[in-house]
């Protein structure tokens, strides 16, 4: 009997890639998306990478009797990965009570269903900024939280703080991953980043600027305690965070935890600079990105990169794509994104 995974937000950039690489292992997976920020013919395309269309249900998290009507329909759920969530720092500065009702509302609500279906196990898609602006890096599992910079980074400290109280109290076991930045695209081009209208993270804005998309680069401000003035941060390929969540499951199905609540960085344990991206997507792409400098963005940490050493040792997880992958695959899926049914980004 295969073991199956509910993946929420299953049609999003991490999401997408990470059903690929769990039914690539041999899971069965059910996914829970309410659309929001992914689009449909994702789901066609994860078929087209692996010969499966997964079961998919259009559902928001927070709505408890919908979640509950696919727990009952899906008989045997045996870990759940959590991905549905608000992502937008910038947006959520701006609007901190959307960003706390749902990204809150969301996991309390899966939580409930969870423990009504004895489903005990959780993976959660948790972010390094949670650290703030570290004191010591590379970053590990135990420096202590920052105040969040943003309402988004708040609901991943509360959302970690949920899970260790309620697998302390009860049956649930779960795993927090701290992505770093994630990035790139799937080799065959057929997943990538795909930004409900203007991006915010750095690499689609690149891609949409090399693209004629967006006008210019702007670089938030050269004048950091860094080695070329410019902010640094640990990108890894979209791909290799994917496989990090497929470990988690196996650690969680094998009841190979050493706590009922475990955390574990996600990175590639190497800091590149906002400057060393545009050079690396320059020279391995053959294109230009117009880019201007401009002050600093609030909020913004100098520099963070994790020690993944952790992940290393106990999810047996390593990083196996390149700077080189991560900027070329990118680049590839923006040039791609006009022929993938005809999507325009
Ligand atoms: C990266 C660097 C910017 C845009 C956030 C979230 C994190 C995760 C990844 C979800 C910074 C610089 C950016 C631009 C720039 N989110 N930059 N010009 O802020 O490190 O992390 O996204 O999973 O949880 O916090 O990512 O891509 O916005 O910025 O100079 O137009 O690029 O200053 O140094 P960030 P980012």
């Amino acid at each position: 009997m295969r073991n199956k995974i509910l993946v929420t937000g299953g049609l999003g950039f991490i999401g997408s890639h990470t059903v690929v690489e769990l039914i690539t292992a041999g899971y069965e997976v059910v996914i829970v998306d309410d659309l929001s920020n992914a689009q449909l013919f994702i789901l066609e395309n994860i078929k087209k990478i692996t010969g499966v269309l997964p079961v998919f249900y259009k559902v928001n998290v927070q709505e408890k009797g919908q979640l509950l009507h696919v727990f009952e329909k899906e008989k045997n759920i045996n870990a759940v990965i959590h991905f549905a969530a608000f992502k937008a720092v910038g947006e959520s500065v701006a609007l901190p009570l959307k960003y706390f009702k749902n990204n809150l509302f969301s996991l309390i609500t899966l939580l409930e269903c969870m423990e009504i279906h004895q489903v005990n196990s959780i993976v959660f898609s948790s972010s390094a900024t949670v650290y703030g602006e570290p004191d010591i890096l590379p970053v590990n599992e135990s420096a202590p939280f920052k105040p969040a910079l943003s309402a988004y980074g708040s609901t991943k400290q509360v959302g970690e703080e949920i899970l260790a109280k309620v697998s302390s109290a009860g049956k649930l076991n779960s795993i927090s991953l701290r992505y770093f930045n994630p990035a790139g695209a799937h080799e065959s081009l057929l997943l990538g980043e795909l930004p409900s209208g203007l991006p915010n993270n750095l690499m689609p804005i690149i891609t949409q600027v090399a693209a004629g998309k967006i006008q210019q680069l702007t670089v938030y401000g050269n004048d950091y305690n860094t080695p070329d003035g410019t902010c640094m941060r640990d990108y890894i390929h979209v791909t290799d965070l994917a496989i990090a969540h497929v470990k988690s499951c196996e650690r969680l199905l094998n009841n190979m935890q050493e706590n009922k609540f475990e955390v574990f960085n996600i990175g590639t344990g190497n800091g590149v600079s906002v400057m060393e991206i545009i050079t690396a997507f320059e020279k391995y792409n053959s294109v230009k990105v117009n880019f201007t400098i401009s002050q600093r963005r609030h909020g913004d940490a100098e520099s963070i990169f994790a020690d993944a050493s952790l992940a290393n040792e106990k999810l047996k997880w390593k990083v196996v794509r390149s700077l080189e992958e991560m900027v070329t695959s990118a680049w590839k899926w923006q040039q791609n994104l006009s022929n993938v049914n005809n999507f325009t980004m």
